[in-house]
Formats: structure tokens, C-alpha cells, sequence
């Protein structure tokens, strides 16, 4: 028995996906004698709609001075994050009198460089020291500190309140969920605006897109459960933005109650939630079915390949891929290496599986017969730019929504 991160409520694990090791943990040969292992449970609470893991690593243990993932490399990520504060600007910052933004989780700069180049007041909280130092090579405010309440108070009293408080990908990571929820209230001006967005819950359940679960994701939210965690710290859901980022994100608008407009947006989506169901144990025990069928079709899919004596390369040493590869038993001689554009990644093995991780180059020289795309979220821009590969004779293997081969 353990009890919900929100609310307390006593939960039990619904599933395990095994032992799972630090999903950003790209490492060298000499290091996997010492690699660090947890069991990924996964529980939902009945009480306040919150879907989490039930243990998660320390923090240092993921976002540090090496983390490998670097927001700027997805070049229509750059334009996502552009659009993102273009709304930000025209719907909180116009007819204010020199506003400020805080962005959580601000990496290198993607976002906050499009309001530093506005010229806009913006600070960005960035506890990994080197993507953090890419956004202050570029002229981004930056404090490399984890956001808390504690911080809050400190930056309002240095700052003043923030106009907008914003992220991405970023809330979901953070177990002291409440701890935030006071910080951004407690940093948010009277009329000020808070938005974030993370990989949507009701998405993951359609799509059984379980690889979106790895250490850093302590949840996976829903309207329901994030109406639920800011009631308490006196904010309000007063628009929900769905958005194809990530596979299928949410981005969620709140606000100080009563202080402004709720848009018919907000009961839309709490209502689909319950017609999907998000809030019954059912949902996740067929989920939970639902990965195995997955896992086992990927696993056999891999094994069938390797008897033919097929090459499969990774397409994207990614987060997910860590929990798809370590829960479906993939092993090295089912993958001959994982392309990747990142060079912290390049020359090191995936975390628990121990795939080699070469450059992007490896796989253009010599095109493999299959690509599995573990970056699938990225699929739109990979598939544009490997019209080649396909043209050559080249397959993509997929399993979101389902495990299938593009021909
Ligand atoms: N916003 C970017 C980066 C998402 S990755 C994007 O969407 O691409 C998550 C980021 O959150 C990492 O850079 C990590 O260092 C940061 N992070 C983790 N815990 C945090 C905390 N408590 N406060 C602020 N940032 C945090
Ligand atoms: P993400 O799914 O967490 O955004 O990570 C995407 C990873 O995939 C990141 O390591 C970069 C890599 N990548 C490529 O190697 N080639 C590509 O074309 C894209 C879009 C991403
Ligand atoms: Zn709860």
C-alpha cells in the first residue's frame, strides 16, 4: 500500500513494467556494472484522477550537469515552442505594462528565446547546468535551480509576480506536485495567466503509447486530475489547447479563480474524460492488456526479423525507447545500433539494454532493411526527411498505435 502524491489517498500499483533504469541514462561500457535500476509500478488514484509512478529515482539522478536531451534539435519543436509564445504574447502580455514571463524547464532557451528576442522581461528556471548554459550563451536569463515553493517566494521577492508562468514537459516531472502547484500560485499575479502542457493521458490510453512512462514522468495528466491539483491552491482550469506534440499533449490554461473568463473548452473535456472512462479502475486494467499485446507483438515482430537475418536499426535514442526496449525484452543482437542526432548520446549504450548509439551518418552510409521509430512523436518531420530510405527498399517499423511495418 502506498499513498497518492496528490492527495494521499491510499493506491496500489495496477501494473509493473519491470525493472527500468535512468531513462536519459546513456552510458559507457565501464559504467554498466554500476547502472541504477528501479521498478516502474504505475498506479491510479480513484480519489483526485491522478495516473503515477510509484517510486521514481532522486532528481539528481536524471536532471543534472550531463542530461542528454536537448529541446532545440527538433526543428519543428522550435516551431512549436514559437507558436506557444506568440499565444503567450497576444493572449496575456498585450496591453500590459512591461510584462514578465517565467518558464520552468526553460532547457536551452527554445521557448524563451522567441520573448527575449521580443524584448519581453522572462526568466527561465533550469536545473540541468548544460542545457541551461546553452540558453545563457544565447542571452536567456537562466537559474539553474530546481522550482519550488521556497524559490517562488525568493524570485517574486527579487522579480515581483510573474504575468505568465509557463512550460512544457515539464510539470509531469516534478513528484512534489502540490509543492509546484503553491510555488506557481503563490509567483503568479493576481491576473496573471499560467500554462503548461504534457503528454495527455486520454492519448496514451487510445494510443496504449505506455512509453511515454519513464522515471521522469511521475504522472500523466488529465484535465480531471490537474483541475483537481490546483482547486486546492486556488486556481482554476480556464482553457484546455490539445496539441499534437509529443505524440498527444495537452496544454492547460489556469488562472486565479474568478479572475477571468472560463472557456466552454474546460466542461468539454472533462466531460469526454468520463465518457472515455479515465476515471475508472477497467480503463487501466485493459491498458494494461493492451501493453502486453503490444510488447509481445514487438518482441516477436524483432525476433522473427533477427531468424531472417534482417539488420534493424533504432531511428532515436529516446526517452520512451528506454522503457520499450528494457519491458519488451529487446536484446543487442535484435538491434544493431540506435541513430541518433545528439552528440552527448553518440558513442555511449542505451540505458539497461546496452545498444550502441551511433550518429545519424551510420545510419544514412549504411541504411539498414528496418528502422524502428522509437521517435514516432517525431514522425512527420523523420518521414519527410527520409523519403530516400523508403524509395531505396527501407521499412519503418511502428507500434503506436499499433506494432506494424510501413512498407
Ligand atoms: N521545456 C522543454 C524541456 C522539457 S525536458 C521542452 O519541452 O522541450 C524537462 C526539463 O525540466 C529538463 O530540462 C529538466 O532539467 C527540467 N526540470 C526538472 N525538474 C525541474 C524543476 N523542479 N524545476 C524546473 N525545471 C525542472
Ligand atoms: P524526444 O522524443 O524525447 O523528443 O527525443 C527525440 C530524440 O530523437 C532525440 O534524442 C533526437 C533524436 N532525433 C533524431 O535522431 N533524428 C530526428 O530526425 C529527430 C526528430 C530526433
Ligand atoms: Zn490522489
Amino acid at each position: 500500500m502506498t499513498s497518492c502524491r496528490v492527495c494521499n489517498n491510499s493506491i496500489e500499483p495496477f501494473m509493473t513494467f519491470g525493472a527500468m533504469p535512468i531513462a536519459n541514462g546513456f552510458l559507457k561500457e565501464e559504467e554498466f556494472e554500476d547502472e541504477y535500476f528501479f521498478e516502474m509500478e504505475v498506479a491510479f488514484c480513484e480519489n483526485c484522477g491522478s495516473f503515477q509512478l510509484v517510486k521514481q529515482p532522486d532528481a539528481k539522478r536524471m536532471f543534472h550537469e550531463n542530461y542528454a536531451f536537448f529541446s532545440s534539435l527538433s526543428k519543428y519543436m522550435q516551431l512549436h515552442f514559437k507558436a506557444y509564445a506568440e499565444l503567450v504574447i497576444d493572449r496575456v502580455f498585450t496591453g500590459r505594462d512591461d510584462p514578465f514571463v517565467v518558464e520552468l524547464g526553460s532547457n536551452d532557451g527554445i521557448m524563451l528565446s522567441n520573448f527575449k528576442e521580443a524584448g519581453y522581461r522572462h526568466l527561465g528556471i533550469e536545473p540541468s547546468e548544460n542545457v541551461a548554459d546553452v540558453a545563457r550563451s544565447h542571452g536567456i536569463d537562466t537559474l539553474s535551480e530546481f522550482f519550488n515553493l521556497e524559490l517562488a517566494e525568493r524570485l517574486v521577492a527579487e522579480h515581483g509576480h510573474a504575468d505568465a508562468v509557463i512550460c512544457a514537459n515539464v510539470m509531469c516531472h516534478i513528484p512534489d506536485i502540490n509543492g509546484v502547484a503553491a510555488g506557481m500560485a503563490k509567483l503568479l499575479k493576481k491576473d496573471g495567466v499560467l500554462m503548461f502542457e504534457d503528454p495527455y493521458l486520454g492519448d496514451m490510453i487510445t494510443k496504449t503509447s505506455y512509453d511515454q512512462i519513464y522515471d521522469e514522468h511521475v504522472f500523466i495528466f488529465s484535465a480531471t486530475s490537474v483541475a483537481w491539483i490546483f482547486d486546492k491552491h486556488g486556481l482554476e482550469l480556464i482553457d484546455v489547447l490539445p496539441q499534437i506534440t509529443h505524440g498527444g499533449s495537452m496544454r492547460y490554461v489556469l488562472a486565479h479563480k474568478g479572475c477571468h473568463e472560463v472557456s466552454a473548452n474546460v466542461a468539454e473535456l472533462l466531460e469526454n474524460e468520463q465518457v472515455q472512462g479515465l476515471h475508472l479502475a477497467e480503463t487501466y486494467e485493459q491498458f494494461k492488456c493492451n501493453c502486453e499485446t503490444s510488447r509481445d507483438a514487438l518482441f516477436n515482430l524483432l525476433e522473427r526479423l533477427r531468424n531472417e537475418g534482417k539488420r534493424v536499426v533504432g531511428y532515436g535514442a529516446t526517452s520512451k525507447s528506454t522503457t520499450v526496449m528494457n519491458y519488451s525484452g529487446i536484446r543487442p543482437e535484435h538491434i544493431e545500433f540506435i541513430s541518433d542526432t545528439t552528440p552527448i548520446k553518440q558513442g555511449k549504450f542505451s540505458p539497461g539494454v546496452h545498444i550502441p548509439v551511433k550518429p545519424y551518418e551510420d545510419f544514412k552510409k549504411n541504411p539498414p532493411d528496418y528502422a524502428l521509430l522509437f521517435a514516432w512523436n517525431h514522425a512527420a518531420e523523420i518521414f519527410e526527411n527520409e523519403q530516400s530510405f523508403k524509395a531505396n527498399g527501407g521499412k519503418w517499423i511502428t507500434f503506436v498505435p499499433k506494432v506494424e511495418v510501413i512498407e
